[in-house]
């Protein structure tokens, strides 16, 4: 490996905050305890067949009974912030209606262990574990379950209030419908490209239904989504080539970004779309285009394709990058991507903060002599620090880095096959052991508290 630049801390705002992010399902476990109801994931788990080792939630990492612990951890890795996801069916079992308040409390005592602990809440809410009787109703194809969720928002916002600092309505919405509604591979199972165009516009109406929701409830939190983001390059000089990228990134990042920040769909795949395109009411990309605080972005990889007739569209199809390092999803790592993605971002679309809400690596990692030797991840990091640093100093408004993942987890259709933590879980005994990447940020974060 060519040597690289380290990371310099004092590139970092003194306020920039640095830590880790983790999701409700696959973390918490105890899917029966204290009212919790089903989610559309406890069934897919369950019943579809598609996990890869055939593993559920169930169990998952049991932070929902060892949460004090965790957060103990996370004060240890020296983390500044922790972003966590608010179960839906946790605190409204049946999706909507009588709040279960056992639910609510065990996020209640969350944010305030983290704040008794100096670590600044970022929560998000809905991380794709709809509740399963919502499910029922259409779920996502339905427009109601837009007004159920803001009201879920609601009751959050009136909990938790301002002591959460950054609030994210969704988690991914371009992952929740296409990769839930149109490949299948995650919950509901769906294999329809319509059906996908519709659960992702009424996500995005949700969104705007939410926000102001969230907002009634409080008055220095910030109010924003979180969107997974991928470049596109051309592995190849074909015209078809070209197109294909300019679809790709259409369909995966210019889909979701332009409605949330200029309140139209991308004219180009829109037309793509034919028949195909969703059902939208005459106020819908007002609601849904409604002024934020903060946009979190979940950056992992990029997209290397080539033209592929064969393909549905975009018909982009992936290919290897020679050279290039990959991890255990078979993801390039390609830190360049993080930094023209952010300033892209701040130049295109304007939102007035930024901060990465996901950025990390699956590698095959074991635990030696109590020791996790990750050299890959420690990389990874290193890079994609030195990327934010550079978007910093491109003047773009980033204030906080969250890697993905606090620790091992149930990585939804690949079950606990990968390992994208910061600490390496063994399931068997639920030990917590920091890799050495959690070890290396830990000594950053620490150079970086010291300026
Ligand atoms: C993202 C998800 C997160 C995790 C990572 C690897 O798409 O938001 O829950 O699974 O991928």
């Amino acid at each position: 490996m060519p040597a690289h630049t380290l990371p310099d801390p004092q590139a970092f705002p003194k306020e920039f905050l640095f830590g880790a992010a983790t999701s409700a399902y696959q973390i918490e476990g105890a899917v029966h305890a204290d009212g919790r109801g089903l989610s559309m994931w406890d069934s897919f788990a369950h019943n579809s067949g598609r996990i890869a080792d055939g593993s559920t939630g169930d169990v998952a990492c049991d932070h929902y009974h060892r949460m004090e612990s965790d957060v103990a951890l996370i004060q240890s890795l020296g983390h500044t912030a922790y972003r966590f996801s608010v179960a839906w069916p946790r605190v409204l079992p049946t999706g909507r209606g009588t709040v279960n308040t056992p639910g609510l409390d065990f996020y209640d005592r969350l944010v305030d262990q983290l704040l008794a602990r100096g670590i600044t809440p970022y929560a998000t809410l809905y991380h794709w574990d709809l509740p399963l009787a919502l499910h029922a109703q259409g779920g996502w194809l339905r427009r109601d379950t837009c007004h159920a969720f803001a009201e879920f928002a609601e009751v959050v916002a009136r909990r938790l209030g301002d002591r959460v600092h950054s609030y994210a309505t969704l988690n991914e919405p371009r992952c929740s419908a296409t990769v839930g509604y149109q490949e299948g591979r995650h919950a509901p199972g769906l294999q329809d490209r319509g059906m996908a165009l519709q659960a992702a516009h009424h996500l995005m109406l949700a969104h705007g239904l939410a926000v102001p929701a969230l907002r009634a409830h409080t008055r220095t939190a910030q109010v924003g989504v979180v969107l997974d983001v991928k470049p596109y390059y051309a592995a190849d000089t074909r015209t078809e080539t070209t197109h294909a990228v300019q679809m790709a990134d259409g369909v995966f990042n210019r889909w979701f970004l332009d409605p949330i920040f200029h309140g139209h769909y991308p004219q180009d795949v829109w037309q793509a779309h034919g028949d195909l395109v969703p059902v939208v009411h005459a106020d819908d990309l007002q609601t849904i285009c409604q002024p934020l605080d903060a946009l979190g972005i979940n950056y992992y990889t990029r997209g290397h394709v080539v033209h592929d007739g064969a393909l549905p569209f975009p018909h982009a199809r992936e290919v290897p990058v020679d050279g290039a390092t990959y991890t255990t999803m078979g993801w390039e790592v390609f830190p360049e991507g993080l930094r023209q993605m952010l300033v892209r971002i701040h130049r295109e679309y304007a939102p007035a903060n930024l901060y990465v809400a996901e950025n990390g690596a699956a590698l095959d990692d074991h635990v030696h002599a109590g020791r996790v030797h990750d050299p890959v991840r420690v990389r990874y990091l290193q890079e994609h620090l030195e990327a934010c640093a550079q978007a910093l100093a491109q003047g773009v408004p980033l204030q906080a880095w969250l890697g993905w993942s606090l620790m091992d987890n149930y990585e939804w259709g690949k079950g606990y096959t990968q390992r994208f933590g910061l600490c390496h879980v063994d399931y068997a005994t639920q030990t917590r052991t920091p890799k050495d990447s959690a070890l290396w940020l830990r000594e950053f974060i620490t150079r970086h508290r010291a300026i």
